[in-house]
């Protein structure tokens, strides 16, 4: 099995014991609640930010424990994101990973609620680090404020502002802030908490910061350039918005991912051996290049 399998494995059930810890069966309404938890959650995507945690945890020798309960916080953050970006007022979709988005195998109001919980169930998930997995409580403090910093208004929520509100015209270096944070600061977030599970030099610190920073970016040009490909083959009809594809174009897309991976590969070579799933994660990202798309 793949590292990234394994993980998957991992994170799915532990975001299970958390839902039976969070939500404890009971009548009524609050027994549906916890079925849109579950759908909302399962089946995954690619839990490829938990993915990372893991990976950035084992290149500093930290606790494995710790960034399964880290990786799955952060998970339950992507997740809620996503139930409230497919909403009416958002992105409208109705279509998410392949099923109908909760809002519309639900109700609107339970999405929304759906989203609320587990953005801030992830923060019970996060502050039992200490009791769990004996991390520091100054540690605990620091990974708490890299997540939530990453996620709220000057993070991911200032990312989806942007998106929601820019024109599909803006400029590149105005798509690429908007990029680094709506996609880029969460995943930056996966790499940094999961290597203060352990103790890493400064050297170490710059050289993830650099990592995370760079495959922030690449995951969002993908994800726009998947989406062309998409839009070829005519499966996601999206609104118009901003994105890589069509401000730089296919080619030029590619070649900024490509840029940017090798950027990251170099930054953490000081891990040696130790780095070796942070280099898979980044080279899973780039398999996907060259796509099979028109430009
Ligand atoms: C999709 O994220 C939304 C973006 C931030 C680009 P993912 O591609 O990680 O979604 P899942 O979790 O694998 O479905
Ligand atoms: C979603 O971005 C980003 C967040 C939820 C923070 P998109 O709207 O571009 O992603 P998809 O295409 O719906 O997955
Ligand atoms: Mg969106
Ligand atoms: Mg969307």
């Amino acid at each position: 099995m793949s590292f990234v399998q394994d993980i998957q494995k991992e994170i799915d059930s532990t975001l299970e014991a958390v839902l039976q810890e969070q939500v404890p069966q009971r009548r009524g309404p609050l027994d549906k609640f916890s079925k849109v938890l579950r759908y909302a959650l399962f089946p995954g995507g690619k839990r490829f930010r938990p993915a990372l945690t893991m990976a950035a945890a084992k290149a500093c020798d930290g606790n494995k424990g710790a960034a399964v309960s880290i990786g799955a916080a952060i998970e339950l953050i992507h997740n809620y994101s996503l139930i409230h970006d497919d909403l009416p007022c958002m992105d409208d979709s109705c279509l998410r990973r392949g099923k109908q988005a909760t809002h519309k195998e639900f109700d609107e109001g339970l999405a929304l609620l759906a989203g609320n919980a587990l953005l801030t169930d992830a923060f019970v998930v996060l502050s039992e680090l200490p009791k769990r997995h004996s991390i520091s409580a100054e540690s605990t403090i620091e990974i708490i404020n890299i997540i939530a910093s990453c996620a709220g208004s000057s993070g991911m929520v200032a990312g989806q502002v942007l998106d929601l509100k820019s024109s599909p015209k803006i400029s590149f270096p105005e798509l690429e802030f908007l990029a680094i944070h709506k996609t880029g600061k969460l995943i930056y977030a996966s790499v940094m908490a999961g290597a203060l599970t352990g103790k890493p030099t400064q050297e170490e610190r710059k050289a993830l910061e650099k990592y995370g920073e760079a495959i922030g970016l690449v995951f969002q040009i993908m994800d726009d350039l998947d989406d062309a490909k998409s839009s070829v083959e005519q499966r996601t009809p999206e609104p118009p918005r901003a994105s890589f594809v069509q401000i730089l174009g296919v080619e030029e897309s590619k070649q900024r991912a490509s840029e940017l991976i090798g950027e990251s590969i170099k930054a953490i070579k000081i891990f040696g051996k130790r780095g070796a799933p942070l280099v898979e994660l980044v080279e899973l990202l780039g398999s996907k290049l060259p796509l099979n798309i028109q430009g």
